[in-house]
């Protein structure tokens, strides 16, 4: 089990590179089920979801592997559609490969996905998704069997909205089980996440015909084989939303590599309404502060809205803000393991239903403290770089799930991380 040791208050300065989003190279792995033959994602992150995904893929037949041109996926042979409970229960995305067996293979078994620290994660709008599409869902002993019927499935009319929007991962599933349906199916309350869009420009270049992409009403006309594909990803925009709250929090200045602020506009209008610099350079952003952080509201929400995986950083940089701040959740209502972590370190933050209320400090003080998830693991790093003496992070396999060699990157530009094996 690895800690980290953080001293603070540090400075940062020059430049870092985003890794290659980790939420499009999951359903885009996903999606290599769907062609016999080899895929390659050339800017696959190296992550752990990353390899657990990998190992899942293996136990369906598929053989996966990575080197110097990047990720290579063999789905010339699926002849096992059964996602098992010990490698689905490590990772939600898993659920992602429903969709794709559904239509190569008109069956698949997988388990229910256990919840995590964020909360519950049901996939009930996944199931209403692909149920519409002809599939036939039963449970047994835990796992979800789905079948398609003898002829394969069919086109339809879907609505995929639900109690809290749309679906990521649901609107992925139900677009990868379509492609290859008879006829054409449309999805209204589609995800319009980048990273969704980037799973359907990869499936348009498998030979899908999907139109609507990145709006909430996608058009997909079924065809009856795709092909394997050359996909490089788009850069991970939360990679790039940490790094730039990293500098908003050390009062620094920072060239981050590999971001789309196209793909941020809520986020960077938030940084810019606490008084971040952040503006584009061609190949990136740069992004500074020097100066008070300015107290902010936040609510989450589906895309185009603020992205739910930056609400733990933001919490983390208003902590110090010269006022009061409202953060509101409205994604997942429990997304809130790191507020008592925070407090642990003199922030001041009060929850209050489904937002927390965060009374700007002068400073934060260093503590040992306890990840939880990927994101909330994130803000801790960002506090303890911003705060007084060493704080040690533990379970740090959390962060290393979504981030690839975190301490490496920030300790380049000036931060001082130690990846302690206890
Ligand atoms: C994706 O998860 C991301 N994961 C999450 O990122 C991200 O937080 C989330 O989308 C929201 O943007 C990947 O892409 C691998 P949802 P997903 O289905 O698809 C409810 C990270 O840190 N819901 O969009 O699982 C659900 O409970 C991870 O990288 C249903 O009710 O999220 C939630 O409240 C964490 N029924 C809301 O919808 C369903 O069938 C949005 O969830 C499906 C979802």
């Amino acid at each position: 089990m690895d800690i980290f040791e953080i001293d603070g208050p540090t400075r940062l300065s020059g430049s870092v590179e985003v890794a290659g989003s980790k939420n499009s190279a999951l359903p885009i792995i996903a999606a290599a089920l769907l062609a016999p033959g080899v895929s390659n994602i050339p800017n696959a992150p190296d992550l752990a979801d990353i390899r657990s995904m990998q190992m899942l893929l293996e136990s369906l037949g598929a053989r996966v592997h990575r080197d110097k041109a990047g990720l290579h996926v063999d789905a010339t042979t699926v002849d096992n559609p059964v996602g098992d409970y010990d490698l689905v229960r490590k990772m939600r995305a898993s659920i992602c490969i429903l969709g794709p067996l559904l239509a190569r293979c008109g069956r698949v078994k997988i388990s229910m996905p256990g919840g995590c620290s964020i909360g519950d994660r049901p996939v009930d709008i996944h199931l209403r998704g692909v149920k519409a599409l002809g599939a036939k869902i039963h449970l047994e002993n835990g796992y979800i069997v789905a079948e398609a019927p003898a002829g394969g499935l069919t086109g339809a009319e879907i609505f995929l909205g639900g109690p809290f929007g749309s679906t990521v991962l649901g609107t992925d599933n139900v677009m990868m089980a379509a492609v290859l349906a008879k006829g054409t199916t449309v999805i209204e309350s589609a995800a319009c996440e980048p990273e969704v869009a980037d799973l359907a420009n990869c499936l348009n270049a498998m030979g899908a015909k999907i139109q609507g992409i990145g709006s909430p009403r996608l058009v997909i006309e079924g065809v009856k084989r795709l092909k394997p594909v050359v996909y490089p990803v788009i850069g991970d925009r939360i990679e790039a939303g940490t790094f730039i709250a990293a500098a908003a929090m050390t009062q620094s200045r920072l060239k981050i590599k590999n971001c789309d602020l196209n793909h941020m506009m809520a986020v960077t209008d938030r940084f810019r309404h606490i008084g971040v610099q952040v503006e584009s350079n061609g190949h990136g952003c740069e992004a500074a502060l020097d100066g008070p952080i300015e107290p902010a509201d936040i609510t989450t929400q589906p895309y185009p809205g603020f992205p739910t995986d930056l609400q733990a950083q933001f919490m983390a940089l208003l902590a110090l803000a010269r006022g009061n701040s409202v953060v509101t959740e409205k994604i997942f209502p429990d997304r809130f393991m790191h507020v008592a972590e925070l407090n642990r370190m003199a922030a001041n933050l009060r929850k209050e239903g489904p937002s927390v209320i965060v009374a700007g400090v002068e400073k934060l003080i260093a503590a040992p403290v306890m990840a939880s998830d990927l994101r909330a693991s994130a803000a801790l790093v960002l506090a303890g770089m911003a705060a007084e003496g060493k704080t040690v992070v533990q379970r740090v396999y959390h962060i290393d799930r979504g981030y690839y060699r975190i301490e490496e990157k920030l300790n380049k530009v000036g931060a001082k991380i130690r990846r302690v094996s206890v």
